[in-house]
């Protein structure tokens, strides 16, 4: 039966953390996949969290199915979250929420139910994209193009390519934009360019459909969420997916959740029918435990406000270290990579290519994606200069 299976690459994110952990070099340094290391080089159980565990184990619950769209507190902070608590579409009720398997599980919701919203349309992704945007729209069923984003010799966003893109698109193409630190490059576009592609999806007839798998990692939870309030607007129906893996530090959780902004509270109750067929068919309901923790912290103005902080630090953190970089590689001998400052979120956009990349990984055990790609949020200062001397030893040799 499976004699003519064929053996498929490693996952080019999570393959290479599999890589990573079968290597015996005790200076290793894993900056491929992106998630958040403290500055001890561990993977941080937030405070705010912790105390949201404590909360629950003291009062232990039987362990019932949760509703196929998930808690209903839960879906109500997310949307307040994402489209703030006073947006007029959540009092018109013309927001579904669905709780979902973190960010990516809120991708594949939406795509599933777009595969039988409008079957035919094409999906557009960004030059580059996060990888698993092409895999994840292509297995649901869609014909991925590509638009173009990011600017190599500029060192920043293609935007009149991008707006061109985006105009040439036929009606009903659904376009996936990064609503903030934009996975790979960390390049994001400024407010006035945000209106330039609501422009071009008006007018265009396009469905858009925000990703933003990290709120609060370029400027914080409210500014971050701009885009996604600057589209409601001006848009009357679109998608975003969200994601707590990052910014609650839950990624085993698998908590995000999927919205869907409908023109009206009828439509809205459509629409949810629907999507939940799409869970139902998927997995049936989600898992209770990770959605009860980020729902614990949010309605708790104490927790909520730790939180805050707490995300704020791990910003910050990562912004000393994009600076800690460039003068590592300075001091090694490296100029001109000042750009990685400029850049957002958990990554930079080296600039490396796949060849310098690959030496890095086996000559150095510094793991980062073929593309280019480094997750800075896993430096520290006991492993920066090390990096810094093994890109450099790259680039140089
Ligand atoms: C990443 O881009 O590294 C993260 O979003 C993790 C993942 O699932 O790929």
């Amino acid at each position: 039966l499976f004699s003519r299976v064929e053996q498929a690459p490693p996952d080019a994110i999570l393959g290479l953390t599999e890589q990573f952990k079968a290597d015996t070099n005790p200076r290793k340094v894993n900056l491929g996949v992106g998630v958040y290391q403290d500055a001890t080089g561990k993977l941080p159980l937030l405070r705010c969290v912790a105390a949201a565990e404590q909360r629950l184990a003291a009062t232990p619950t039987a362990k019932g199915y949760l509703a196929i769209d998930g808690i209903p507190t839960y879906g109500r902070e997310v949307k307040e979250l994402v489209f703030g608590a006073d947006s007029p579409l959540l009092e018109q009720g013309r927001v579904v929420t669905a709780q979902a398997l973190g960010g990516t599980g809120a991708l594949k919701l939406g795509a599933d139910l777009m595969r039988q919203v409008t079957p035919d349309a094409t999906v557009l992704i960004s030059t580059p994209s996060w990888e698993n945007h092409l895999a994840l729209f292509t297995r649901a069923g869609f014909t991925v193009e590509k638009y173009r984003y990011y600017d190599a010799a500029r060192k920043g966003v293609d935007v009149d390519g991008m707006i061109e893109d985006l105009r040439a698109a036929a009606p009903g193409t659904i376009v996936v934009l990064h609503a903030c630190c934009h996975n790979p490059t960390g390049y994001d576009l400024a407010p006035a360019d945000w209106q330039r592609v609501i422009d071009a999806v008006v007018e265009g007839g396009l469905t858009a459909f925000l990703d933003m798998a990290y709120q609060g990692f370029s400027q914080g939870i409210e500014e971050d969420g701009a885009v996604v309030r600057a589209f409601a607007e001006r848009v009357p129906s679109f998608l975003v997916s969200t994601s707590f893996s990052k910014s609650f530090s839950l990624y085993g959780e698998r908590v995000g959740a999927l919205s869907v902004v409908c023109s009206d509270a009828a439509e809205a109750a459509r629409v949810l029918s629907q999507l939940k067929i799409v869970i139902r068919t998927n997995y049936s309901n989600p898992p209770t435990h990770g959605a009860a923790l980020v729902e614990t912290v949010l309605e708790d103005p104490e927790l909520r406000a730790q939180w805050v902080a707490e995300l704020g630090e791990m910003r910050d953190r990562i912004k000393a270290m994009r600076t800690k970089l460039v003068d590592g590689l300075a001091a090694a001998g490296v100029e001109g990579m000042g750009y990685i400052t400029d850049q957002v979120g958990m990554f930079s956009f080296s600039g490396l290519t796949k060849e310098q990349m690959q030496r890095l990984r086996a000559e150095y055990a510094v793991y980062g994606t073929d593309t280019g790609r480094i997750c800075v949020a896993a430096l520290n200062d006991d492993n920066v200069a090390y990096v810094s001397e093994s890109i450099a030893a790259v680039l140089q040799g």
